[in-house]
């Protein structure tokens, strides 16, 4: 298994900046809030988020997420419900503007380069252009569910600090023969003229591959449409595009998105960072590096699931966070299908049917089975010593 380099990546500042500047940013938030810049306001929360979320100020930045959290319906009302291009049957708005995530971004250097270098050329895109190096600022997630794709678009959207405005597909596809390529226009309009950032989730579902058999005119029409809107965008709007099948993409989508990152189910490495990101806040632990071996095959946000999951049990009981209880979840999990920790407390025998499980996998040592099960190798020996004497 390759060593992989994981870096949180932070929006615009390092952390180190912000904490060195706790104070100035207290007062920029006095001001935005005072002066009704909710756009202000939100960024530099989120700024403050992202920043403290791995030092002792991490129940500021439990509040703030809270109040960001809640908050965000409003913030939309006010910015911009009225701007957005709505569906003309429904009257549904087309896209809507969700917070910027609040918790670091785990990448592997690959994809970090890819973002870097996006994020990096996409906030230059006017100065490119007017020295004839434009480009098509389109970027294209793929891979399975929940590795992340919505999470890096938002955090891309926030590196910009453009508004995360995430197309409503329900509305733009709609029953009314015509109107979907209608709705892709009046979205593309919408993000030329207005605010330049757009997020495509599940762009699959209208850009499919035009010798479909299946409702071959509307697909082609559909999907011609969208072709056009991307020729004719503005050279500083960003559109980021997501989908779990990108082989069912039509190759003249493709093909307009040069930059791309593929997101897979996350390796060993990514999986010890998710699990220390989410179930350990940042403290190195050795109980990591086993439950990183036994959950291959789940996803970034599974992980996340049961770690919440664990750590909300810990919290509600007053306890130490229930290690045999998320490791036997883990076992217990397939692709697809999580299973959350038991909230009951694990006894002697639930520990060693637990031990014989992970044995059974042969994937860890004794050392790191006694780790997630709290049976040691001494007693686990013993166990053994006995029940071969008895035979
Ligand atoms: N690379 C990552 N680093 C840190 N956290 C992550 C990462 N990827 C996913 N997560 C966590 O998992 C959650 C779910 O991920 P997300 O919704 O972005 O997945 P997705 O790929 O968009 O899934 P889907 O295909 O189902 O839409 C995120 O909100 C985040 O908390
Ligand atoms: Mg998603």
């Amino acid at each position: 298994m390759s060593a992989v380099a994981l870096k949180p990546s932070f929006s615009e500042l390092p952390a180190r900046d912000l904490a060195d500047d706790f104070g100035g940013r207290i007062a920029d938030l006095v001001d935005a809030a005072l002066s009704g810049d909710h756009d202000h306001v939100r960024r530099v929360a989120s700024l403050f988020a992202q920043g403290y979320s791995g030092d002792d100020r991490r129940a500021v930045v439990g509040r703030i997420q809270a109040a960001m959290k809640k908050k965000s319906v409003s913030l939309d009302q006010v910015r911009s419900v009225e701007r957005l291009p709505v569906d003309n049957k429904t009257r549904i708005p087309l896209a809507e503007e969700h917070p910027w995530p609040t918790t670091p971004l785990l990448l592997e250097d690959d994809q970090d380069e890819i973002l870097s270098r996006f994020v990096g050329e996409a906030k230059y895109a006017d100065t490119l252009a007017r020295a004839g190096l434009g480009s098509r600022f389109n970027l294209l997630l793929s891979g399975p569910p929940g590795t992340g794709k919505t999470f890096i678009a938002g955090h891309i959207a926030s590196r910009l600090g453009l508004p995360f405005h995430v197309v409503r597909l329900d509305s733009v596809i709609s029953s009314l023969l015509g109107d979907t390529a209608k709705n892709i226009r009046a979205l593309f309009d919408f993000a030329n003229h207005g605010p330049g950032f757009l997020f495509i989730d599940e762009i699959d579902a209208v850009a499919k591959k035009r010798d479909d058999g299946r409702e071959l005119g509307e697909i082609k029409r559909v999907v011609n449409a969208l072709i056009q809107a991307l020729d004719t965008l503005d050279e500083r709007t960003v559109v980021v595009a997501a989908t779990n099948h990108a082989h069912l993409l039509d190759p003249a989508i493709f093909r307009r998105f040069p930059y791309r990152i593929e997101a897979p189910l996350p390796d060993e490495g990514m999986r010890a960072a998710l699990w220390n990101l989410y179930l350990y806040q940042d403290q190195p632990r050795p109980e990591i590096e086993p439950l990183a071996k036994i959950s291959d095959g789940l996803s970034c946000s599974d992980i996340r699931e049961l770690s919440l999951s664990a750590r909300r049990t810990a919290f509600i009981h007053k306890r130490e966070i229930d290690i045999c209880a998320v490791a036997s979840a883990v076992l217990s999990s397939e692709e697809g299908r999580l299973r959350l920790p038991s909230s009951q407390e694990f006894d002697a025998k639930s520990k060693r049917e637990l031990t014989a499980r992970l044995n059974a996998r042969e994937l860890l040592t004794m050392k790191q089975v006694g780790l997630l099960t709290g049976v040691t190798r001494q007693a686990a020996t013993t166990k053994v010593k006995r029940q071969r004497e008895k035979v």
